[in-house]
């Protein structure tokens, strides 16, 4: 019965007019996706449209090579830690690689959001995507880790990854699962968030954050600490969920409360983002959004697939101006 609520409501149009972002700095209402030509384009392009390629021109700088530290060296970002949010993790975090647990929902999810991420990166990065390992030669960090279940399948696709997390409990699990099998014991793991990175310096071809900016103190100075972390063209990849009326009907009351499948309080609902306000976070951190697609739960067979419609579910895919 309730597999069926779920499956209506996915279905079941609502909308919600575009309300301000939390971040006063980032706030402006601004036109809906129908009315800009930038955001249109964006929309009706499916995954299977090839994002733009860098320009011949531009050589695509790789994370190995010297980035373009001196910029990162005088920029210091806020604290992106929301402390509740962080204590919800740190409570089930011995649950990471229980499949039918509180993260099941991410497990569903994680073939079809690695396959947006496959062909987003193989067509950036001009990688064979039928290859057995398409990101070898790429340094890929993954924020927000959690126990590893993406910063895994990275690796065995050939990435060099440094997994990162605010939870040092989800980063002693992420260790453990990846220091059994030889293909994922080279990941880097670090208890530490991607502002403290950037003191560091550090530089990725590609910055990758599922499931972790609705839980961030700032999206935006989130974005600007991700867009700092990645070279020049580098690109960053964000999945998160839409503030719609579909989604607190499916992503909090059905998920969380009906279904019981995330612990109750998982989510704030107005710490959603809309694809419209992820896509302005973006550009104002220098990252153009190229791509965008939405997910979709089939309750039938327990898979989850990409769509056009954002409106519950989505990932962006976005690379770094070259200033
Ligand atoms: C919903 S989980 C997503 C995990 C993983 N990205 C995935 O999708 O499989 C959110 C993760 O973000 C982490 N997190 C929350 N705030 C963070 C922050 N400011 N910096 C780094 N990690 C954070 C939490 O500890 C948690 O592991």
């Amino acid at each position: 019965m309730a597999w069926r609520l779920l499956w209506v409501l996915q279905r079941t149009s609502f909308s919600v007019p575009t309300i301000s972002l939390r971040n006063p700095n980032c706030s402006p209402l601004y036109p809906s996706a129908a009315s800009s030509p930038l955001l249109t384009k964006l929309w009706k392009r499916s995954h299977t449209d090839a994002a733009p390629l860098p320009s011949p021109t531009q050589k695509t700088r790789t994370g190995t090579e010297s980035g373009d530290n001196a910029g990162a060296k005088s920029t210091s970002f806020r604290s992106s830690l929301n402390e509740a949010e962080v204590a919800k993790f740190a409570a089930i975090a011995e649950t990471w690689w229980d499949s039918q647990g509180p993260f099941q929902t991410l497990h569903l999810m994680n073939p079809t959001r690695i396959s947006f991420i496959r062909s987003t990166l193989c067509r950036h990065f001009r990688k064979d995507p039928f290859s057995a390992r398409p990101f070898e030669g790429l340094k890929i960090v993954d924020v927000g880790c959690g126990g590893g279940i993406l910063s895994e399948p990275l690796a065995r696709m050939g990435a060099t990854v440094t997994g990162i997390d605010a939870v040092e409990k989800n980063i002693k699990i992420a260790q453990i699962h990846a220091a059994s099998d030889p293909l994922t014991s080279s990941i880097e793991y670090h208890c530490t968030t991607a502002e403290e990175l950037v003191k560091e310096n550090k530089k990725f071809d590609a910055a990758i954050s599922l499931e972790v900016i609705e839980h961030v103190a700032d999206p935006s100075d989130f974005c600007k600490s991700l867009a700092a972390l990645t070279v020049p063209l580098g690109a960053t990849v964000i999945s998160t969920i839409n503030r719609s009326m579909r989604s607190y009907a499916t992503a909090i009351v059905a998920a969380e409360y009906l279904l019981n499948w995330l612990p109750k309080g998982t989510h704030q609902w107005s710490q959603f983002l809309t694809p419209e306000e992820l896509v302005l976070i973006l550009e104002r951190a220098s990252i153009s959004v190229q791509e965008m697609a939405g997910f979709v739960y089939n309750p039938m067979t327990g898979d989850w697939s990409l769509t056009d419609d954002t409106s519950v579910n989505f990932i962006a895919f976005g690379t770094k101006r070259n200033k």
